[in-house]
């Protein structure tokens, strides 16, 4: 994000601002106060389609004007919408068609947001002709910074299951099957259960039916949808380009979202951005954000992206929405900066007074600009302009982590052998022991660049095809280590078992096979001791299975009745590297022991040696210099030591530390040497206030 970094001169702060819902007066003071807190960038007018095309065709951008004036005149860019994430009510009532239909039928009337169906023609015209009308107005606005196509596609409604959308997954299909329809049958094994199609005309989207539907057909239904959203998005950036080809383009995914293939879209965008509501009531809400942040960094190599929205405290939509306490706002807003991104933004400016999301916070809320909110707010946003060479800096790491939505959607469809594997809980359990080992993930798709990682992970990586199944092996023969856990490798690309014992693309790696999947009932414990005799923190749960070993030399093993000294966790060696199998899940703290082994054995480093528990270190490299961000996630206060000195950058006059005092839920923000002393002038945001 080259173009929002020079013009920005850091990173990017505000937030979702929908002045639209305000009169003249509190306009106003929305714009002295942007300028107290250091606002630079604000994600304007996402749900503003109904103010500016009233009626078919009858666009008036008068209102907008002047916010947009407003906004330049206090030096805030617009990440400006291309306002189609809610269609207006004429337009659902002009044309009912373009309403999304669900599996069984229903037809999801207006009244709430995102009521389209993705492949509409008529809702992609529309909005085509909104964004060649909102582009063509303000290609040469000072405000205009940036495009905000769409808002959060697929959060609400990610398939439709009308006679449109049939029709498109039907196009869809004899595009990726060549026109073959025997190609078609062969990948979804329409033998079985007499399902076999003489014509692409007999097929349908996957709609409630007697029993389960072809579950190779619902992947690919799942694969159109996110491409049937992506064509939505394309339709206006396309519009964008050819009107303002200097401004780029994003739009933003949600955190921890199964139905958009982040992997397939992200090279068809300019930045990604990504909205991240940890629950505050989670204790351990802080790794799975890491998580969600490594694995959008994924898709951009490493790059910076864009946090386009979190909650400044309570969000609305949980069941109990907690607050974020005193710190909490600034310490996660810093993990993500800490994690790649190069805007820290919230949902919204203002909380609202009407509608359903009055009970949300905003950075300015119902009791005004006086409030521990605002002021915690104003305050991040004084920090963060103190420290403009993090914008642009990038993030590589000696550990990767193999995700895959197309295997997350897999995973978890129906008719499996436990309902209790869920991908992102398979996910978290490896990333959370590699996190607590202290170091640097990324979370990478399996076609990545395994060549510069030390440590490759896959967990419960269902899906995983011939092929990059073979580049794991590869890795693993050239003197990678790895570590893969169960129910993994276990399908193609289009969910037909690999046969020859479970995985087998990866067998010869990991020198075993596996016969027999024996999942627990639910909340049956798995009895378990090491191989060394050592003892262990306890059981394990969910899963068990039988065990060939072919080479490997079991460092678990399963106990108790029937299962008595059978492999339930395993290590082989194989080229100049070795590959470790988890048959089960072990407790928290046994994985966690297993995990750091195998990181000490492959030589990756953790970002800072010695750290207390709930402390995290991340590291982020400029051209010449790094910026290593530490945070303190837990409820005692720590004194940490660097290995050598460092410029401490949220201190006036950055001065050179050796050892930094973190209270709970401290952040320090450490610079190489050299970023030491008075921060230059030019490097600086410009002054507003
Ligand atoms: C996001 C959405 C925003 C707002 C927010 C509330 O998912 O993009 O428009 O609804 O949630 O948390």
């Amino acid at each position: 994000m080259r173009v929002l970094r020079s013009r920005l001169g850091g990173l990017a702060f505000g937030g979702d601002y929908n002045p639209e819902q305000w009169d003249a007066a509190t306009r106003a003071e929305d714009l002295r106060l942007m300028a107290d807190a250091k606002v630079n960038m604000v994600n304007l007018g996402v749900f503003a389609w109904a103010r500016v095309e009233p009626a078919r065709d009858a666009y008036d951008f008068t209102f907008f004007d002047e916010v947009m004036d407003g906004l330049a005149a206090h030096g805030v860019t617009a990440d400006l919408a291309t306002m189609t994430a809610s269609p207006p009510p004429w337009l659902g009532h002009e044309h009912p068609e373009i309403l999304p239909v669900t599996a069984d039928g229903t037809v999801l009337s207006p009244g709430g947001r995102q009521h389209f169906c993705p492949s509409s023609p008529v809702y992609r015209d529309r909005a085509a002709r909104l964004v060649e009308a909102l582009a063509t107005h303000y290609r040469d606005h000072p405000a205009l910074g940036l495009w905000h196509i769409g808002n959060e596609y697929g959060i609400h409604v990610a398939e439709c299951f009308c006679d449109v959308s049939a029709a498109d997954f039907r196009r869809w299909l004899h595009e990726r099957y060549a026109g073959d329809i025997d190609a078609l049958n062969a990948a979804w094994s329409t033998d079985f259960w007499s399902q076999r199609y003489a014509a692409f005309d007999q097929v349908l989207p996957p709609r409630a039916a007697p029993t389960y539907p072809n579950p190779s057909q619902q992947l690919d239904f799942k694969r159109f949808s996110s491409e049937a959203l992506r064509a939505c998005f394309e339709v206006e950036r396309d519009v964008l380009r050819r009107v303002t080809p200097d401004v780029p383009v994003t739009t933003n995914f949600l955190a921890g979202h199964k139905t958009v293939d982040v992997y397939d879209w992200a090279p068809h965008m300019d930045a990604v951005a990504f909205d991240s509501y940890p629950d505050p009531h989670e204790k351990h809400a802080h790794i799975g954000a890491a998580l969600s942040y490594d694995a959008l960094r994924g898709a951009v190599d490493g790059a910076p992206w864009l946090l386009t929205e979190q909650a400044p405290s309570a969000v609305n939509w949980r069941s109990r929405n907690g607050g974020k306490a005193p710190g909490q706002m600034r310490l996660w807003s810093w993990q993500a900066v800490a994690h790649g991104a190069d805007a820290v933004m919230y949902f919204q400016w203002r909380q609202s007074r009407g509608g359903a999301e009055k009970f949300h916070s905003g950075m300015v809320p119902h009791g005004g600009a006086d409030t521990r909110v605002h002021r915690e707010v104003r305050a991040l946003g004084r920090e963060l302009a103190a420290v403009p060479e993090l914008a642009g800096t990038h993030t590589r790491n000696e550990v990767a982590v193999l995700f895959d939505w197309n295997s997350w959607w897999a995973l978890e469809l129906d008719s499996h052998p436990s309902e209790g594997v869920r991908c992102i809980e398979q996910v978290l359990d490896y990333y959370g022991a590699l996190f607590e080992a202290g170091v640097g993930i990324d979370v990478v798709h399996p076609s990545a660049d395994l060549s510069g990682y030390k440590l490759v992970v896959l967990p419960g990586l269902y899906l995983l095809s011939e092929e990059h199944a073979g580049r794991v092996v590869d890795f693993v023969a050239a003197g990678g280590h790895l570590v893969v856990s169960f129910f993994t490798g276990i399908v193609d690309e289009h969910d037909r078992v690999h046969l020859g014992g479970y995985p087998a693309p990866l067998g010869k790696a990991l020198g075993l096979h596996v016969e027999e999947f024996w999942p627990t009932a639910e909340g049956e414990s798995v009895a378990l001791r090491a191989a060394d005799g050592e003892p262990l923190a306890g059981d394990g749960s969910l899963w068990r299975e039988d065990v060939v070993l072919a080479g490997a030399r079991p460092e678990l093993l399963f106990a108790g009745p029937d299962w008595e000294g059978r492999p339930a966790a395993t290590v082989h060696t194989f080229g100049g590297g070795t590959a470790r199998y988890v048959a089960t899940r072990p407790h928290p703290a046994d994985l966690g022991a297993l995990v750091a082994r195998a990181v000490a054995e492959s030589g990756a480093a953790p970002v800072l040696p010695g750290l207390p528990a709930g402390v995290e270190a991340a590291l982020r490299r400029g051209d010449g210099y790094d910026v290593l961000v530490l945070l303190n996630h837990g409820d005692t206060a720590h004194d940490v030591d660097l290995p050598e000195p460092r410029a401490d950058l949220l201190a006036a006059d950055r001065p050179e530390v050796r050892r930094v005092a973190l209270e709970p839920r401290g952040v320090a923000v450490l610079g190489s040497p050299h970023l030491g002393g008075p921060r230059p002038d030019d490097a600086a945001p410009a002054a507003r206030d």
